[in-house]
């Protein structure tokens, strides 16, 4: 073999879907892509290639972080465009999943692949002996399977698998590639179908849908359950069915059918299904067709009555199942003898027989079922962790009690847990009965899992401080959808007064933080607490101006949506180091209020250093904090300066967060002096004026409504000084006072009610 070690260029072959996903996501990461679909008739050769190129550029959630990222991307067919694939490292194989035209591709690329290229084929269900069957032997050698999920942006998880005579250094090169430069968490597979994730997430999904039939559930009822109380995605199993396609989900679970061996209880969740079959007969093929197990009319609801196929109209209330679950966690939703904690029970006994029972034929480790689970199907814990909440000593003995056939390996582990940590060491129960370090890649760390192996210095309700291991602190987060409150406001300010040699804010959930904890406002307003919310205000904004001027450096390390008051507290971090799928930004004035946390204040100061002039800074504030601009990407974020390129670092791979963080500490701490507190210089009137105006005449030609009106000028306010203000120098106290009074203000009035309002009951933003 080649000593080919690194990946510059990259073809893929197959311009749908994955292909499409593959290159976006390739081309995200700085490199250039070649994308190759089959030729087009007379003119248009490159017809089936541009559809894919057309379908990143509109794609929603965009696949691309930056839009111009497509021009790495070119695109050809397989007929004229073959010889260009010399230049490519790596050629990815995404074309349909018959193995009949995979390996005649195959056999086209051989006499154009350049020495040493690596070629993969992304196939869901076909055995890589196969694949390989004619292959000479040089190209077996640099051939493997790597399994990457939809949308390839955002889902984590690749699975890599390794065929007989694949060469190691295939692989090394592959999982470095992808974990470092594609972001995404790798688990090696062997090659048994479905591989991990879909032999056990299809699995899981057929589970409910079983279970949910058999005890007369409706479907709201049972994805309410297998849903959020599991930490499970909302979509459980009925939602993501209709999301990813009734006829798509038929054909994966027919040819997993057909793959797996016939003892497999796969066979009895995942028989033909009637009333799946007629659906998509009739054309509820899900989102993409006309409904699937949810269709909405006239704006009403309706979901599929598994019982009589007929729509019923869906009910909007949650079991009270399904909250209890969600507050209290998994061992409240099994206690019952009711259908719907019976389902509970028995979706979750399915689950985690079927996974224990793979142990060790498929795989020798319950990490990589449950890293396959989290990484590739979101969930919040894999089956395994599930297990040690619940604890082996009682689910042995109600599976037992129950009738179920217990795996050995299960039954081996009672009155063990599947994890434990020892020494600062995180291990896993393998097959073999022993305890092994769990495994991740040099330089990834999951701050989940290393805060198994760590005491928490101070914890309350809503944060917990860590001590690292050169006395780093870590800030983490951990309400409902990390809203902050006065608990993470208060572990804030404790991490400021006493930062060791640095402060890290991050957690490992799906979100850094949403905002600001909105139902504590909502009670102050209706309480028509002032007083309590300036308090609050004040509170959060010392905490901030703590990390601001901390004697040691403060970094942000967030992943998903850092909004609101989430991204103030990135705003006053020295550097944030941030994850590239990250949404950053200032979106207050939708719930009708304005960021009061210095997001205007360090927005302005941002603007003012990156443009030189307050008014136009003035604008810009205006503007993107007025309609509530997110950036949804880190490269999106720098265009509002809510990132800071020449400063703040984006990586792909959300686990290198913490090791990038601890290393930047170490590069700053040494001589690190504060910062000093900057002046600002209020826009004035005439700005003020202009603004005004600007919002009067969108208001007449129907662009804006009268609260918009009342929260941009509200924005004006705190950056010009309002009507009476002149081009007045403030001091950074009175940039966070004017925040507070213009907040306040708005909270008074019965308009930003009703969008908090709106907002906290599940409906989403309103317009008033
Ligand atoms: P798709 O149907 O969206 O796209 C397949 C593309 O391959 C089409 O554009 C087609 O024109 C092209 N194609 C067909 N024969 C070709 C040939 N000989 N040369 C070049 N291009 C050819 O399919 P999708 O969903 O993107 O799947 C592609 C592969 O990825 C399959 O092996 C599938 O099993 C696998 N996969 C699919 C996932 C999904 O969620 N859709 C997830 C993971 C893997």
């Amino acid at each position: 073999m080649s000593s080919l070690s690194s990946i510059n260029k990259v073809c893929v072959i197959g311009a749908g879907t994955m292909g499409a996903g593959i290159a976006a996501q390739v081309a995200n990461a700085g490199f250039e892509v070649l994308l190759l679909d089959v030729a087009g008739k007379g003119e248009a050769r490159n017809a089936t290639a541009q559809l894919g190129l057309d379908r990143i550029a509109k794609s929603d959630p965009p696949l691309l972080m930056l839009p111009e990222n497509i021009e790495r991307i070119k695109i050809g067919n397989i007929e004229d465009d073959l010889p260009k694939i010399s230049t490519c490292d790596w050629v990815v194989e995404a074309i349909i999943e018959r193995l009949d035209v995979k390996r005649t591709l195959y056999r086209n690329l051989l006499p154009h692949l350049k020495e040493g290229a690596l070629v993969s084929s992304n196939t869901s269900t076909i055995p890589i002996s196969l694949l390989m069957e004619d292959m000479p032997e040089h190209l077996r050698k640099q051939f493997c399977i790597t399994h990457f999920f939809n949308p390839v942006r955002f889902m984590r998880l690749l699975e890599l698998v390794q065929g007989e005579d694949t060469a190691p250094e295939v692989m090394a090169v592959l999982s470095d590639f992808c974990e470092r430069m594609l972001g995404k968490g790798v688990v090696e597979c062997r090659d048994t179908p479905g591989f991990l994730g879909n032999r056990v997430g299809v699995f899981a999904m057929q589970a409910a849908i079983y279970e949910a039939n058999r005890l007369g559930l409706r479907v709201e009822e049972a994805d309410s359950l297998f849903g959020r109380p599991m930490g499970i995605p909302k979509t459980g199993a009925f939602a993501l069915y209709d999301l990813i396609g009734l006829d798509l989900m038929a054909d994966v679970v027919r040819s997993l059918r057909s793959i797996l061996p016939e003892g497999d209880v796969f066979h009895k969740v995942g028989a033909e299904n009637d009333l799946i079959n007629s659906q998509i007969e009739k054309g509820f093929t899900g989102n993409k067709g006309k409904g699937g197990f949810y269709r909405e009319e006239d704006g009403k609801r309706f979901s599929l009555n598994l019982q009589t196929g007929d729509w019923q109209e869906r009910s909007g209330d949650l079991p009270e199942l399904a909250r209890i679950g969600e507050a209290q966690g998994l061992a409240a939703l099994i206690e019952g003898d009711d259908p719907l904690s019976q389902f509970s029970w028995n979706v979750l006994a399915h689950i985690f027989t079927y996974s224990a029972s793979l142990i060790p034929q498929v795989t020798q480790s319950p990490q990589d079922i449950d890293d396959a689970m989290k990484l590739g199907y979101n969930w919040v814990h894999g089956p395994f962790e599930m297990m040690d909440i619940l604890g082996t000593d009682m689910l042995v003995e109600r599976l037992e009690r129950d009738g179920w056939d217990v795996p050995e390996f299960l039954r081996a582990a009672k009155g063990e847990s599947f994890y434990s940590a020892e020494k600062g060491q995180l291990n896993v129960r393998h097959g073999d009965g022993n305890y092994h370090p769990i495994k991740l890649a040099d330089g990834v760390a999951r701050f989940s899992m290393m805060r198994r192996t760590l005491e928490p210095v101070y914890e309350n309700k809503g944060a917990s401080l860590f001590h690292l291991a050169n006395g780093e602190r870590l800030v983490e987060f951990h309400t409902k959808a990390n809203a902050l409150d006065a608990d993470c406001v208060a572990v804030m300010a404790m991490a400021a007064a006493n930062p060791g040699p640095g402060i890290i804010i991050h957690n490992d959930a799906q979100h850094f933080s949403a905002g600001v904890n909105l139902e504590h406002f909502l009670l102050l307003i209706s309480a028509q607490d002032w007083q309590g919310i300036d308090a609050f205000l004040s509170d959060f904004q010392k905490s901030v101006a703590g990390l601001l001027y901390c004697e040691a450096p403060v970094i942000g390390a967030p992943s998903g949506l850092a909004l609101g008051g989430g991204y103030e507290v990135l705003a006053h971090c020295d550097l944030v180091i941030a994850h590239a799928n990250s949404v950053l930004g200032l979106v207050e004035a939708l719930v009708g209020v304005v960021p009061a946390g210095g997001g205007v204040k360090e927005t302005y100061l941002r603007w003012y250093k990156r443009t030189g002039d307050w008014e136009k800074a003035a604008w810009h504030c205006f503007n993107q904090i007025g309609y509530g601009q997110t950036g949804t990407s880190p490269d999106l974020a720098a265009k509002l300066a809510y990132f800071e390129p020449d400063r703040d670092r984006q990586v792909m791979n959300r686990d290198r967060l913490i090791g990038e963080s601890v290393r930047a500490i170490a590069d700053m701490s040494q001589g690190y002096s504060p910062r000093s507190k900057p002046e600002f210089e209020l826009a004035g009137k005439e700005v003020f004026s202009a603004m005004v105006e600007f919002l009067e005449k969108g208001q007449k030609k129907g662009d804006f409504l009268s609260h918009d009106v009342t929260v941009a000028t509200a924005v004006a306010r705190i950056v010009t000084g309002g009507e009476d203000g002149g081009k007045a120098n403030v001091s950074e106290q009175d940039m966070y006072r004017f925040e507070r009074e213009n907040f306040i203000a708005l909270a008074k009035t019965p308009q930003t009610k009703a969008r908090i309002k709106s907002m906290l009951s599940g409906r989403g933003i309103i317009r008033n």
